[in-house]
């Protein structure tokens, strides 16, 4: 009962709407249908797996959500707000204030240790340098690292480098956190940890993540799973996950776990 009515309550918070959305992309003299008509809704509290085939169109799509890309046309409404409508300058100011990235390659600056990485996006915000580290320990404590703090990328394994790059992106405590194949370089041990914990800490922010994959089982993880073909959402699943496989394995003990072998090392 309980759940349903959480389930609800989420539902009352849109956070992203998508209406009508094409991309259309000139190639020579063929038009490429990236996006071709997409609708959905997003909510708070909400992990969304965007799943499909190579050249589907997934990319595409959080890069228009993200307002990284102009849409061809159709609507984006981030918190009620139309970003499609928004000059680069705000666009800059939405991304910043608004948005977490998580990708693939991590994207680490080499020339920073972990605890400046993280601190990096807040610098951008105009806090100052003491508060900005104080921030930047706090979430790599979140995610299991805090012993790594002076380490240089280079000086890091892959997990651990995504998880520098999670708890970047989580710093300037954003509303929604786009991820693109976030565990595509990690070995399938780690990826369900940086999962579980990507789960974990949005559910407890509730904040909205959305993730692309092209990986079925990655996507299991997500409260719902948006399946897309050919610039197309052909079916939006619900995932009835119960809050065992959530909080379960993946909660507290397990993170706890997770800094604890590191810290033996
Ligand atoms: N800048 C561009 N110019 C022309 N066509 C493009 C451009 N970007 C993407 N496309 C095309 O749009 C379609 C969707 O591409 P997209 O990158 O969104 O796919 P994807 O689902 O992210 O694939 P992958 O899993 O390989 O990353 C593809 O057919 C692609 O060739
Ligand atoms: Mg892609």
């Amino acid at each position: 009962m309980a759940e349903v009515r959480e389930a609800e309550d989420r539902k009352r918070n849109p956070v992203i709407q998508v209406k009508n959305l094409y991309k259309v992309y000139r190639v020579g003299e063929t038009k490429v249908y990236a996006l071709n008509g997409v609708d959905f809704t997003m909510y708070k509290g909400e992990f969304c797996a965007i799943v499909g085939t190579s050249g589907s169109g997934k990319s595409t799509l959080l890069n228009m959500l993200a307002g990284l890309e102009k849409p061809t046309k159709g609507e984006i409404l981030i918190s009620g707000k139309h970003i499609e409508k928004m000059r680069e300058d705000q666009l800059v100011a939405f991304r910043r204030e608004r948005v977490g990235f998580i990708f693939q390659s991590y994207n680490l600056l080499g020339t920073m240790n972990a605890i400046e990485n993280v601190a990096l996006p807040l610098s951008f915000q105009g806090i100052g340098k003491k508060e900005r580290l104080k921030a930047a320990e706090k979430y790599l404590k979140l995610v299991g690292l805090s012993h790594v703090g002076d380490h240089m990328p280079n000086q890091m394994s892959g997990g651990q480098q995504q998880r520098v790059g999670i708890a970047r992106a989580l710093v300037v405590n954003p509303k929604i956190i786009f991820a693109d194949e976030p565990t595509g370089n990690l070995d399938s041990k780690t990826t369900m940890e940086v999962l579980k914990l990507m789960q974990r800490i949005v559910r407890e922010q509730q904040q909205t993540l959305v993730m692309v994959t092209h990986d079925d089982h990655l996507a299991s993880y997500a409260d719902r799973i948006f399946h897309i073909i050919d610039g197309k959402i052909v079916k939006i699943e619900e995932n009835h996950h119960s809050d065992e496989s959530i909080f379960g394995e993946g909660g507290a003990e397990k993170q706890e776990q997770i800094s604890d072998r590191e810290d033996k090392r």
